[in-house]
């Protein structure tokens, strides 16, 4: 996320997220919806709550991520939840449950069979 919200480039994904068509300059003409990047945090609590995350998060999250309000969007952020963590600490931070995420991209590529 750090390296994401400052435009760092130093290994593939990055990469990948560094040369993404932001605007649609590139890929308008032949993709009706802008591609969106789905970030599913996963940290110790301490780091989930640490200032500079809050800063970071407000870049991915208030700047750049989708909405209604700002369709031009092209970041869903997933928020962490509470579980038990990999460190062993019970917190917030957690990645969300794999099925919930799953079940949100399927919602957006509109593959969920809720919808007709
Ligand atoms: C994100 O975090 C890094 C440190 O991990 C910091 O250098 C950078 O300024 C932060 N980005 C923003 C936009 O606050
Ligand atoms: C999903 O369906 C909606 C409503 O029909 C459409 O606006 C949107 O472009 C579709 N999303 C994708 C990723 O095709």
């Amino acid at each position: 996320m750090a390296k994401m919200s400052v435009g760092i480039a130093d290994n593939l994904l990055l990469s990948v997220i560094r040369a993404w068509d932001t605007t649609g300059l590139v890929d308008g003409d032949f993709k009706p919806e802008r591609p969106r990047i789905f970030v599913a945090p996963a940290m110790n609590s301490a780091m989930w709550h640490q200032p500079v995350t809050r800063q970071n998060l407000s870049i991915l999250r208030d700047q750049w991520g989708w909405s209604p309000a700002n369709p031009e969007g092209w970041v869903t952020v997933l928020p962490p939840i509470e579980k038990s963590l990999a460190c062993g600490d019970v917190g917030s931070g957690g990645m969300m449950d794999w099925r919930d995420i799953v079940r949100q991209i399927e919602e957006h590529l509109n593959l969920s069979k809720n919808q007709a």
